[in-house]
């Protein structure tokens, strides 16, 4: 295992400000956007979209890396460029969603699990050999009547530390994503006890698989009332709580934490984490950056629309809030 490396990619993926985008939805995801837009659900409508992203004139401003799905890292840009090319010949460094997905967990009525770990080691090789040097995997925990279970938690932190460890074994940084979802009417305290809870198992699973922390990312959820909760909190409440929780379970040896954005506004997405900066920056140990998908892509897909006319404009969408991001981790993002 190469140390060095995997702690200098790291480091990397959270340097200057800038953050992640996320584009890597997988085929179902991918195609449900695309048909509540009347675009077409092919091969070639994803690839002309995801061009048109990492086209964008300036987006190694304020991106370090991009998050691709296998789809992408074998179809070409116009001009015969690979995306993986593409991306490193502007700076930013390509990673790939490793997951296969979640299902139904067996006994576990409304629970998911992650798949994949199957045949994982020779797909890691494989990307490593591609030019790709970070990961993502995403376990979903979601909040209701008797859930998250233990057995629910304690499964997926586990898959989430075997996936950890064959990546830094291929040299691949992961990203450990458990997301607790915002779907529901919980209130902003269920979901900083799930999460605390979530996140203190995941860590126990890392340290038990030995994984190396210094060479690796997390990407959390914020801490956020359920999207159907009566009382909604102000953006400083739930910066506060946010970095509160993760004061509590994430060690100071992680270089980064990425928010996923999970459905937030793009606006408020960058609001809450513009305030965490803003409020507590200079205190932390690790940096609080992004990794958002929608609340980065949304804009911009929707005036993209499948229609090459639109591509400019659709980037400058795109160009804008990754930029709000880059001053969103500086605490001077202004709504
Ligand atoms: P969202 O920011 O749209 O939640 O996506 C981030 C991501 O990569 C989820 O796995």
């Amino acid at each position: 295992m190469d140390v060095q490396k995997l702690i200098d990619t790291a480091r990397a993926m959270v340097a200057d400000n800038k953050g992640l985008l996320a584009m890597d939805e997988s085929y179902p995801t991918c195609n449900k956007r695309f048909a509540k837009l009347g675009i077409p659900e092919t091969a070639e409508s994803r690839c002309d979209y995801r061009e048109m992203i990492v086209t964008t004139e300036g987006l190694n401003e304020s991106i370090s890396g991009v998050i691709l799905f296998d789809e992408t890292i074998r179809q070409h840009l116009k001009d015969g460029t690979s995306f993986i090319k593409t991306l490193t010949n502007k700076g930013i460094i390509p990673g790939i969603k490793v997951d296969a997905g979640t299902v139904d967990m067996a006994g576990h009525p409304g629970e998911k699990i992650t798949e994949g770990l199957d045949n994982l080691r020779d797909r890691l090789e494989e990307y490593a050999k591609m030019g790709l040097r970070f990961a993502k995997w995403r376990a979903v925990i979601t909040i209701g009547k008797g859930i998250p279970t233990w057995a629910c938690i304690k499964a997926n932190a586990q898959a989430l530390a075997r996936y950890a460890a064959l990546c830094q074994e291929a040299g691949l940084v992961p990203i450990v994503e458990p997301e607790v979802l915002m779907d529901g009417d919980h209130s902003l305290e269920r979901c900083f006890r799930v999460t605390e809870q979530v996140l203190h198992v995941v860590f126990e699973q890392l340290y038990t698989q030995g994984v190396l922390l210094e060479g690796m990312i997390l990407k959390p959820n914020m801490i956020v009332p359920g999207l159907d909760c009566l009382q909604q909190k102000t953006v400083e409440e739930v910066a506060d709580a946010t970095v509160k929780c993760l004061m509590r379970v994430v060690p100071a040896a992680v270089p980064g934490i990425a928010f996923l954005s999970g459905g937030q506004t793009s606006e408020l997405a960058s609001a809450r984490l513009n305030a965490m900066n803003a409020r507590y920056k200079s205190k932390l140990p690790w940096e609080l950056s992004f990794s958002f998908g929608r609340a980065i892509q949304q804009p911009a897909l929707g005036i993209w629309h499948g229609e090459e006319a639109n591509v400019g404009e659709a980037q400058e969408a795109l160009y804008h809030r990754a930029s709000c991001n880059l001053s969103a981790r500086r605490g001077e993002y202004l709504e």
